[in-house]
C-alpha cells in the first residue's frame, strides 16, 4: 500500500472516482506545500483499516410513517454510524436507489438510531429494501472514515394508495407487555396485513431516556422484525406524551418530512390521511387524558390548540378528492370520542382522567358526521367495545382491548371486500375472533 500519497491523489482516489475528477483539474497545486503534520494525517487516514463492524445493527429495520409516495425506515445501531436504505421494485434488488440518513447539510449520523426516508415512490406499489449502516471512526483528530456498510436482510412493503390493498390492522395499548404484543404482531404477519396503525400507549407508563424509547418502540423484546415488512402508522396516546424523554420521541419514531406538509400543517407532523384501496385512513392525536391546566401537565402542554389545529387539518383532508371520494373512511385516534355512560370522565375536569375526549368529540365529531365517516377506531380503555352509529351520530366507534385488560387484547382488522367493509376483532390472547362488524359504502353527498 502507498502510505505516502499526495493530497491530490488522496482526494481523487477517495472521493472523486479518479479519472473524471482528474480531468477537471480544479484543485490548486497544494501538494508540494503540504505540511508534515498534514501529510501524517492523510497517511493515518489512508492506512487505517476498519474491520467489519460486527453487531452494528440491532434487530431489524422498522417501516414508519407510511405515505403513498414515501416511506420511513428506522434502524437501531450500536455505534456512531451513517445510515442507508436501498430500494428496488424487484426482489433481486436490480436498479436500486440509495438513500442516506435524513439531514442537510449533515446526514443524520447517530450512535443509536438512524432514520432514513425513501421518497419518490409510486402509490400502491410493492417494493423491496434493505437498511444498512457504516460505522464512522476517526483515524486522526476529527477526520472521519466510514466502514463498509453492514446491511439488514431484504424486506418488502407496499406503499399506500388507491391501488393498494384495502386492508389494514389496528393495535393499541401494548404498554410494554412484550409477550402480549408478540401475539398481536405474529397475528398480523400471519394474516398478511399490509399496514398497521399503532394506536397509542406504547410505554408501560412514561419514557425517561431516549434509550428507553429505543427499547420500547423500535426494538421491543420478543417482537423482532414486527415493523420490517409491515409499515407502522403511529398515533400517540396519552402515555406517549409522558416522561422527560417524551419530547424526544421524534428521534426514534419518525414524522413526515417538512416537505411533505403544508405550512398550515407544519406542527401536525404525525397526522395522516391516505388511501388504502377503497378506504381513506385518517390518523388524529387526542393528546393527554387531563386538561392543559391540570397540575400533572406542569404548565407546558398545549393540547387544546393542538386539537383545534387538527380540526382545521381534518376539514382540509376532506377537500382532497381521494379522501372525499373514498367509499369508506376510517379514523384512528387513541382516546375514545364516544362514551355511552353520561357520568364518564370527559377529560375536562381536575379529578381522575379521561374515559373519553369530549373536547375532541365536539371539535371533530361534526366534521366526521358531515363527511359520512363510517368508523372511528380508538384504544385507551383496554377493553373491546362497539358503539353503534345513531341517528345523531352516523359513525360507529370500535375500542380495542389492551394490556392487562379485564377482557382481552385485540388486533382490529379492516378489509373492504364484497361491496362492504368487514371489520374483524381478533382476540389475540385466545387466538379467536371476538366480533365482526360490517359497513356499507358511503352514500350521497355531504
Ligand atoms: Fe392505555
Ligand atoms: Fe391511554
Amino acid at each position: 500500500m502507498n502510505t505516502h500519497m499526495t493530497r491530490r491523489d488522496f482526494l481523487r482516489d477517495t472521493f472523486c472516482g479518479g479519472a473524471a475528477f482528474a480531468a477537471t483539474a480544479v484543485l490548486p497545486n497544494v501538494a508540494k506545500a503540504m505540511k508534515p503534520a498534514e501529510q501524517a494525517a492523510h497517511d493515518a487516514y489512508r492506512a487505517m483499516q476498519i474491520p467489519r463492524p460486527e453487531g452494528l445493527l440491532e434487530g431489524e429495520p422498522m417501516l414508519q410513517c407510511p405515505a403513498p409516495d414515501s416511506m420511513g425506515v428506522v434502524l437501531a445501531v450500536t455505534a456512531f454510524s451513517n445510515g442507508f436504505v436501498e430500494v428496488a421494485d424487484n426482489p433481486r434488488m436490480a436498479n436500486t436507489r440509495r438513500f442516506m440518513a435524513e439531514g442537510l447539510p449533515l446526514a443524520g449520523t447517530d450512535d443509536r438510531v438512524l432514520r432514513m426516508r425513501i421518497t419518490g415512490l409510486e402509490p400502491g406499489k410493492r417494493y423491496w429494501y434493505r437498511a444498512g449502516a457504516a460505522k464512522l471512526v476517526h483515524p486522526t483528530g476529527y477526520w472521519t472514515k466510514p466502514s463498509e456498510i453492514v446491511w439488514s436482510p431484504i424486506h418488502s412493503f407496499t406503499t399506500p394508495g388507491e391501488s393498494a390493498p384495502a386492508h389494514f390492522g389496528m393495535m393499541s395499548d401494548t404498554h410494554a407487555d412484550y409477550a402480549q404484543m408478540a401475539r398481536i404482531t405474529r397475528k398480523y404477519r400471519e394474516l398478511g396485513i399490509p399496514l398497521v396503525v399503532w394506536n397509542g400507549d406504547v410505554p408501560s407508563s412514561l419514557v425517561q431516556t431516549r434509550e428507553h424509547i429505543v427499547r420500547t418502540y423500535l426494538v421491543p423484546p420478543e417482537n423482532e422484525g414486527f415493523g420490517a415488512d409491515t409499515p407502522i402508522a403511529f398515533c400517540r396516546g396519552n402515555h406517549d406524551f409522558r416522561g422527560e424523554a417524551a419530547g424526544r420521541l421524534g428521534e426514534v419514531m419518525m414524522t413526515r418530512l417538512p416537505s411533505e406538509r403544508t405550512i398550515e400543517d407544519v406542527a401536525l407532523d404525525r397526522n395522516f390521511a391516505f388511501r388504502m384501496g377503497e378506504v381513506a385512513l385518517i390518523g388524529l392525536g387526542t393528546g393527554e387524558d387531563k386538561p392543559d391546566w391540570h397540575p400533572a401537565n406542569g404548565g407546558f402542554t398545549r393540547f387544546t390548540p393542538y386539537r383545534k389545529a387538527q380540526k382545521a387539518w381534518l376539514e382540509r383532508q376532506f377537500a382532497r378528492p381521494e379522501i372525499a371520494g373514498a367509499p369508506y373512511v376510517v379514523v384512528c385516534l387513541h382516546i375514545p370520542i364516544v362514551e355511552p355512560w353520561p357520568g364518564a370522565n370527559p377529560g375536562t375536569v381536575l379529578e381522575d382522567y379521561a374515559v373519553w375526549q369530549k373536547e375532541c368529540a365536539e371539535l371533530w365529531g361534526p366534521v366526521l358526521s358531515a363527511n359520512r365517516v363510517q368508523l372511528v377506531l380508538a384504544g385507551h380503555l383496554h377493553r373491546y367495545r362497539f358503539d353503534a352509529a345513531t341517528p345523531e351520530r352516523p359513525w360507529a366507534q370500535i375500542v380495542g382491548g389492551g394490556r392487562g385488560a379485564s377482557t382481552f387484547q385485540t388486533l382490529v382488522e379492516c378489509k373492504a371486500e364484497d361491496g362492504r367493509l368487514r371489520v374483524t376483532v381478533h382476540n389475540t390472547d385466545a387466538g379467536t375472533i371476538a366480533a365482526e362488524h360490517f359497513f356499507p359504502p358511503r352514500q350521497g353527498k355531504a
